[in-house]
């Protein structure tokens, strides 16, 4: 059984001016992750990746399909997700380790254990020198890094993720995302993580699925071969360049 199986998934959007025709979003998305995979979904701005997000997390109903998360349906399902705006989701007035702990919160976990296991976290990343520090006064980065803690210290079935670093610079981005594979690495959750950055895309992922522009339709879905533990050197093998230009060739990007 696959851990995320969306079969036929289409949405449509009713627009609020009735004249207007509904707003076709994504259009017969089919795709399946394995447990324990990486999967990097890339395509332009606005083509129905947040969408695709909400309706794997059950946030959002598609208009038809079926979406199954180890054969449930994602409202039994315990999902982990990382939105593309952290302080949407944070609490400011808490601390670092205080947000992590917070996902522990209302499950049958020690505060003891609760703070154990958030450190953890912290530790993996780098920042356990800034546990004590508020939310508010870390970095955009940090930031985005103690959501992902907290999204890993919910254990969830699967973890969802939204562009967490498209707005960081691209060496900021490059060093968060090797943070976030350490994470990932020992806890090897099942994972879907948005993106429009090709980099990270195939930095990140054990597959690619390209969606073209919206309605999304899948493109092509591209094996990335590159070895684990990945390292920032790859970014300018050869191996990493015959892969973003297959994308290339496959996205909306081809000249
Ligand atoms: N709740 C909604 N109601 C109507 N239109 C929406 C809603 N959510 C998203 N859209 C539209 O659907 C399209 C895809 O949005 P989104 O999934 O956020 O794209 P992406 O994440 O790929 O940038 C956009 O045109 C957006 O305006
Ligand atoms: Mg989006």
């Amino acid at each position: 059984m696959s851990a995320i199986e969306l079969r036929k998934v289409c949405k449509k959007f009713e627009q609020a001016n009735k004249q207007l025709r509904n707003l076709r979003v994504l259009d017969n998305i089919s795709l399946k992750a394995k447990k324990g995979e990486f999967i990097a979904v890339f395509g332009p701005n606005g083509c129905g990746k947040t969408t695709l997000l909400n309706i794997i997390a059950g946030i959002e109903k598609s208009s038809s399909g079926s979406v199954r998360i180890d054969g449930k349906c994602p409202a039994l399902a315990k999902v982990g997700f990382v939105f593309q705006n952290y302080n949407e989701s944070m609490l400011p007035w808490r601390t670092a380790l205080g947000n992590i702990e917070l996902a522990m919160e209302g499950q049958k976990i020690s505060k003891k254990d609760r703070m154990r296991i958030a450190e953890h976290y912290l530790k993996k990343v780098g920042l356990s020198r800034h546990k004590n520090k508020y939310f508010y006064e870390l970095s955009g980065g940090m930031k985005q890094l103690i959501a992902i803690c907290r999204a890993f210290a919910y254990d969830p079935d699967i973890l969802l993720m939204d562009e967490p670093f498209s707005s960081l610079d691209y060496s900021t981005t490059r060093k968060m995302e090797l943070e976030l594979l350490n994470v990932w690495r020992e806890t090897a959750k099942t994972t879907i993580f948005v993106s429009h950055d090709i980099d990270e895309a195939v930095f990140l992922a054990d597959k690619v699925i390209v969606f073209s522009k919206r309605p999304a339709r899948v493109k092509g879905i591209i094996e990335i071969d590159l070895p684990r533990p990945r390292k920032l050197e790859m970014l300018s093998s050869k191996a990493f360049i015959r892969i973003r230009n297959k994308m290339l060739r496959l996205s909306e990007y081809e000249t």
